[in-house]
């Protein structure tokens, strides 16, 4: 997700865009760009890196103008560099645009535009938008408003957009479907302002409108907002509202932690790795880092998965995945162990490299020593143009946004979303899976963001929960099959954010050894949801209770008989078996968080802990 602010009114927009993408930076920060315009002159400057290297590049460029865009971007489409920086003008020169979301069909229209004599300078689909816009404009010689309504009946994907005229610099144009777009309003329509949340403007003032999907608004300096449908262009009349948050809510969306927010972000950023790659209604699952290397994934002797911490239990997951549907022999190793056992690696392995944020130094090591003896590297990394991605031969992004708190949440359950997709796709490639089963998993998947939302549901009861076992020294996680990674993970979240030691296990693994562990005293985190062993998960269960153990138990909706013998029982809606550990993993998630919160921990920083271990 990017951030993106614009100014109209009788200020100077250029300190007023720029602190408000300081003030947006935690949705996305691979680089900045600012336009602004002043009698009939745009000055537009953009620069990879954070808002102060735009800065720096703006040191000694005429920045007056009571006009401007800015846009801090997390990258989609190309690498994090200036050209692909926003705003991107259209090929004229006229028109100025900044963009958040991401247009699918994008490829399909530039070669349109291209056949149409358009040049293009950047790797971005934004780019494409603002030149659709200019040619609408100039075949159909509409205003910039009628030109960007015609144009996004024409677009697939998510945007907020705000686009300016250099013929017409008395309004700017926004729009919105699927990303944020927040409108401040000055005193008497004096000034406006456009932004992804309300932060970079709540100083000036605390009456906004916040757009609905496929929605848009020309706004007109010192004079009015005409909000109008983008689908059948009637006019809106908009809701005005009158904000009470303040800036730090503001950026964690109304929510008191990063951790919370991204954990109920977990829909949207399922969704949003899904775009353009799930498209059930056609039976297909399009993934160009399998497609363009289909023979190699055929004939690998088998697949190894590396990562760290959250990202190897999605490796895990992984393994569970791959050999179930695609029959494809897979490992699954510490990056830090694989890099320095001297492994015995051919040309005929693949390995998949999973990161969230792509610079974990052991695995990016790893991947080199993998390299080196000529395996395949996959990448599945949340940040583009992360070196990781660029290290590796090919790769599908997660499409998370950024992931702030270092517990990491949406980037494990959309790492597995693209395992997932990985594996379904490669089983049907290799007629592994039955053609009903596949597109059973495709209809299933695509009901995944929905459930994941019935999920966080029971953050209430979680909460309870959290109260009664927030001081316990000890907890036990315990999953069979695909939950057994859920368990790991569980125990790990608990762990780096409440301080609290936790062990993740096979459910059947108590007998030896870690039963002798259960009292009265030891909470015990089972997921026993029906897929999976559930009669066996259900003798572990009284197993422990025979010790007097505490059960929190994590169960499909419905479940009667676990209710039974359990403490406490969290209901997850029901899935495939091969999805599980997405559901199993909400609740798990919630748990470590309220008892972190109630132990009074910093949950978004914990102690001892960095977002990204860049060093061994
Ligand atoms: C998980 O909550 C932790 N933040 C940590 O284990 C993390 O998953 C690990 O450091 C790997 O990071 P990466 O995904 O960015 O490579």
């Amino acid at each position: 997700m990017c951030g993106i602010v614009g100014y109209i009114g009788e200020r100077q927009a250029y300190p007023i865009v720029i602190k408000g993408l300081k003030r947006l930076e935690y949705r996305g920060y691979d680089s900045a760009g600012v336009t602004l315009y002043n009698n009939g002159k745009i000055t537009l400057v953009k620069k990879q890196g954070k808002v102060v290297e735009l800065e720096k590049a703006a040191e000694n460029l005429d920045t007056t103008g009571v006009i401007g865009l800015g846009h801090t971007r997390w990258a989609t489409h190309g690498e994090p560099n200036d050209v692909n920086s926003h705003p991107h003008a259209s090929n004229s020169e006229d028109l100025v645009l900044i963009h958040n979301g991401i247009i699918e069909n994008y490829a399909s229209i530039k070669k349109a535009l291209i056949a149409r004599g358009y040049v293009f300078h950047s790797d971005t689909d934004t780019e494409v938008l603002v030149n659709l816009i200019e040619d609408v404009k100039k075949q159909e010689n509409v205003s910039l408003g009628k030109a960007v309504r015609k144009a996004l009946t024409q677009v697939v994907g998510a945007y907020a957009i705000a686009v300016f005229d250099k013929n017409r610099p008395n309004e700017v144009v926004v729009a919105k479907l699927g990303s944020p777009l927040a409108i401040g309003i000055g005193k008497d329509n004096s000034e406006f302002f456009v932004a992804s949340d309300a932060s970079p403007f709540i100083e000036f003032t605390k009456d906004a409108i916040y757009l609905e999907d496929e929605e848009m608004a020309v706004i007109r300096r010192g004079r009015d907002i005409k909000v109008r449908s983008i689908i059948d262009d009637e006019v809106v009349d908009p809701y005005i509202q009158e904000l009470q948050l303040d800036i730090e809510q503001i950026e964690k969306g109304g929510y008191d932690h990063f951790m919370i927010k991204e954990i109920h972000e977990q829909p949207t950023a399922i969704t949003d790795t899904l775009r353009g790659h799930l498209l059930p209604e056609e039976g297909n699952i399009y993934l160009s880092g399998i497609s363009d290397n289909i023979d190699r994934f055929k004939n690998a002797n088998r697949i190894i998965m590396v990562g760290c911490g959250t990202s190897w239990h999605a490796g895990l997951v992984g393994e569970y995945l791959f050999e179930d549907l695609a029959r494809i022999p897979v490992e699954v190793e510490y990056g830090s162990e694989f890099r320095y056992r001297n492994p015995i690696i051919t040309e005929k392995d693949i390995v998949i490299a999973v990161s969230q944020s792509g610079e974990t130094a052991d695995t990016l090591a790893a991947i080199k020593m993998a390299k080196s003896k000529g395996a395949f590297v996959y990448g599945v990394c949340n940040v583009v143009g992360s070196t990781i991605a660029r290290e590796s031969d090919a790769g599908t992004y997660t499409h998370a946004g950024p992931e702030i708190g270092v517990a990491s949440t949406k980037a494990f359950t959309t790492q597995v979303t693209v395992l997932a997709m990985m594996a379904m796709k490669l089983g049907k490639e290799n007629g592994s899976i039955s053609e009903s089963r596949y597109n059973s998993l495709l209809r299933e998947l695509e009901a995944i963001p929905a459930k994941v939302e019935l999920a966080l549901e029971s953050d209430a009861l979680i909460k309870e929960i959290a109260a009664v076992y927030k001081d316990s020294p000890n907890f036990l996680y315990l999953g069979r099959g695909y939950n057994f990674p859920s368990a790991l993970e569980g125990a790990l979240k608990l762990k780096e954010i409440s301080y609290i030691h936790a062990e993740g296990y096979p459910a059947a693994e108590m007998k030896h050894g870690p039963i002798a562990l259960i009292d009265e005293s030891m909470p015990v985190v089972v997921i026993a949801t029906k897929e999976g062993h559930y009669e066996k998960i259900v003798s572990n269960i009284q197993e422990i209770k025979s010790r007097k153990g505490k059960i929190i138990a994590v169960v499909h909706e419905g479940d009667e008989v676990i209710r039974e013998i359990a403490d406490y029982v969290i209901e997850i809606p029901h899935t495939t078996e091969e999805l599980t550990t997405i559901m199993s993993t909400i609740p798990l998630q919630l748990l470590s968080y309220h008892i972190a919160i109630l132990r009074g921990c910093n949950v978004d920083q914990p102690r001892n802990l960095a977002k990204s271990v860049t060093v061994e």
